[in-house]
């Protein structure tokens, strides 16, 4: 049939007003579930390799779990790559033969070699299989020649693992994608779907383990109603090879145990934590173990019995024994102690070295204060060399845009895993015998992560924890290929994007070394000016000190002196304003506001000029994404154009919300390409926003 030109017209106006129109859900054809295992079907000559190729696949051991996993994963994968037309058991020649030993134990290493009518996949153990079979999976959905697979992997560190700090009634605290993904009111009898593809997600990527509730923990995880619902969950995951570890309340033998201390020297109380631990082991034997938040923020510790944290921690490392761990969290700051809150943690914990039993792990964060857009390495990093040391990460972005803003971890990640502690080693190789953690992003939004990119984070964490050595550049090339498009042309322009963005977000919220100008609680937004919370450390400017006579914290021996917490060779890098990095500027030295920066501009020139080129860099992403339009589906699109736009607007808001605080500190006028604020000082004081998430 032949259509008339005026149909066609009639028929392009419908099609054009259609787009405008939003559609019932179903009709969304990518809504992020997939993450970056899509396997997009393959073209042209990638395509054709494939072809060439034409595997089947072959197991050597029938009655793994782990085992059918891989194949299932390499059927269904190949299947998706080759457009879902391929017999997975055809006649042709060539196998994928995956070939390892059953049982545990190993590290997960794994061998991927193309030979002649073969890729053969070999691990230590089952779990290298996996691995190895991902590893195919990821270098061919790439467009990789099927013919030229050559890896020989094996874990930088042990512990590959996710903290999740969901609470039991389902919010996630600092969650900003939904209610959490772990239902316990319908488990044990109803496992959510979501948990297998949760773990499944999670052995693409090589973690091995995660914390499922909150470190501000409730003393429900140890109840015996909640051990079927752990095992469910623990049986689900153990053919992707994730252990389930639980956070645990220190008084939990007083609330739950009917004890009238939770006293760690106390022996009835050994006794409670055995019998729990017994208990926990008896239903899942490959229990990872506990996770501990003590005397940190108001949560119960050991020194609420005047005990140390390694006696707290010893306490219930003896009755895990050698079948786990104790996890100890280094983040502790207190009310009481009136030094600089970035030096509390060195103080509490350096002369606790030697003194912990070897199933103890300290968990440290990135950076000695919490997670801010730029810390320095936190200095407990090759201070404690007779402990085992786990990196803490964050992956949900509290206070690098949350859901929202376009903000790519790796770059923030590998500051601190690359940095030379000057005492045996670079970050990553002081926690190589432990391993790494990151506070989970996951929750229940369709796109799991709260936007397509923060899937990049919780990627990029897996990655780093697996090889601490690969690029930014690498691991958002490769995520990116997986995840919307291998087009080179498309990937030339997104990496640099991703990889622009955390310089972006420092500049538009902290620039030169500031740090914890969010506003109290939610975290959301900016609130230099709060000053007036009970604990000085909780208050934004405890940490800018600004007044008429300049801005920053003084942390060399004139001040806080928290320089000399690190090795000499590391403290004398921050040490001169005049020649060290000035990203760590204002985190170490106070500075007069007419201070002459290293660019010739004043320092309160400097700052502006910062918070403007945050924002400019915001826009150019912005600008970049539009022209990344044909690469990219309709629905992914759009949504990132939105958040891009939200992040845009929410970056404007930083810096004039910032720059009008100052000014009204310092008196002084804007250098002159400057943009005025948008709003007064008191316009930006009086947002307030109860309602915002992850509270
Ligand atoms: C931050 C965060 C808290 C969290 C704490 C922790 O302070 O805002 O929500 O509990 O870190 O790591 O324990």
């Amino acid at each position: 049939m032949i259509m008339g030109r005026g149909l066609v017209n009639r028929l392009l106006a419908l099609l054009a007003a259609l787009a405008a129109v939003p559609l019932p859900s179903a009709a969304r054809a990518e809504d992020g579930y997939k993450l970056w295992l899509r396997y997009a079907p393959l073209e042209g000559q990638a395509k054709a390799k494939l072809d060439a190729f034409k595997p089947r696949v072959l197991t050597t051991s029938t009655n793994s779990a782990t085992l059918a996993v891989a194949a299932h994963e390499l059927i269904a994968g190949l299947n998706s790559l080759d457009g879902d037309k391929r017999d997975p058991v055809g006649s042709n020649p060539s196998t994928i033969t995956l070939d390892c030993r059953p049982g545990n134990g190993s590290d997960g290493s794994f061998e991927v070699k193309s030979l002649r009518h073969e890729i053969r996949i070999s691990g230590a153990d089952e779990i290298g299989c996996l691995y190895g079979a991902f590893a195919l999976l990821r270098e061919l959905s790439q467009g990789h020649d099927p013919a030229k697979i050559n890896l020989a992997e094996h874990p930088a560190m042990p512990l590959r693992m996710l903290d999740h700090w969901d609470n039991p009634d389902g919010r996630v605290e600092r969650g900003y994608s939904g209610r959490s993904i772990f239902d316990w009111w319908k488990l044990p009898e109803h496992l959510d779907q979501r948990l297998i593809d949760y773990a499944r997600a999670d052995a693409s990527i090589g973690l091995n383990g995660a914390v499922v509730n909150n470190v501000n923990a409730s003393p429900l995880f140890l109840t015996d109603r909640y051990i079927p619902k752990l095992k469910r969950v623990a049986d689900a995951w153990r053919p992707f090879g994730i252990r389930l570890y639980i956070s645990v309340r220190f008084s939990a033998p007083k609330e739950i145990g009917g004890l009238p201390t939770a006293d760690p020297l106390d022996p009835a109380v050994q006794a409670w934590w055995k019998v729990r631990a017994d208990a926990l082991y008896a239903a899942i034997p490959d229990f990872g173990g506990f996770l501990v938040k003590a005397n940190s923020e108001g949560e119960p510790g050991p020194q609420d019995y005047h005990r140390t944290h390694a006696e707290g921690a010893n306490a219930l490392a003896r009755v895990i024994g050698n079948r786990g761990v104790v996890i100890w969290r280094a983040f502790v700051y207190s009310a009481e102690d009136k030094t600089d809150r970035a030096m509390q943690a060195y103080n509490e914990f350096v002369p606790l070295d030697g003194m912990f039993d070897a199933n103890v792990i300290l968990q440290v964060k990135n950076g000695p204060i919490d997670f801010q857009p730029r810390e320095p390495f936190h200095p407990l990093f090759g201070a404690m060399p007779h402990t085992r040391l786990m990196f803490e990460g964050q992956i949900t972005k509290e206070y690098l845009g949350q859901a929202t803003h376009l903000v790519y971890l790796a770059p923030y990640w590998k500051e601190a895993l690359g940095a030379d502690t000057g005492r045996g080693g670079t970050v990553a190789q002081i926690i190589a015998p432990a391993g790494m953690a990151g506070v989970a992003n996951t929750g229940s939004d369709r796109d799991w992560s709260g936007s397509h990119f923060n899937q990049a984070n919780w990627y990029a964490f897996g990655r780093l924890a697996w090889n601490p050595g690969l690029s930014s550049e690498q691991i958002a090339r490769e995520w990116a290929a997986q995840t919307f498009s291998r087009d080179p042309q498309f990937l030339d322009k997104v990496v640099p994007m991703m990889i622009a963005s955390r310089q972006a977000v420092v500049d538009y919220m902290t620039p030169l070394g500031l740090a914890h100008q969010m506003a109290t609680g939610h975290h959301y937004g900016p609130g230099p000016w709060i000053c007036d919370l009970q604990r000085p450390e909780w208050n934004p400017c405890y940490y800018a000190k600004a007044g008429k006579d300049g801005i920053g914290f003084d942390r060399t021996a004139g001040g806080s002196n928290a320089l000399a917490q690190y090795a000499p060779s590391v403290g004398a890098q921050w040490a001169n304003p005049k020649t060290m990095d000035e990203d760590y500027l204002l985190w170490f030295h106070h500075l007069a506001w007419s201070y002459r920066t290293k660019s010739g501009r004043s320092l309160w020139d400097e700052l502006v000029h910062r918070y403007d080129r945050g924002v400019a860099a915001v826009d150019a992403m912005t600008q970049t994404w539009s022209s990344l339009q044909p690469y990219v589906d309709p629905e992914r699109f759009a949504d990132t154009a939105d958040y891009l736009r939200i992040q845009a607007e929410e970056a404007r808001w930083w810096r004039d919300a910032s720059i009008a605080y100052w000014q009204s500190v310092n008196g002084l006028a804007l250098p002159g390409d400057a943009h005025p604020p948008a709003h007064s000082l008191e316009y930006y004081k009086s947002l307030s926003f109860p309602e915002a998430p992850g509270q």
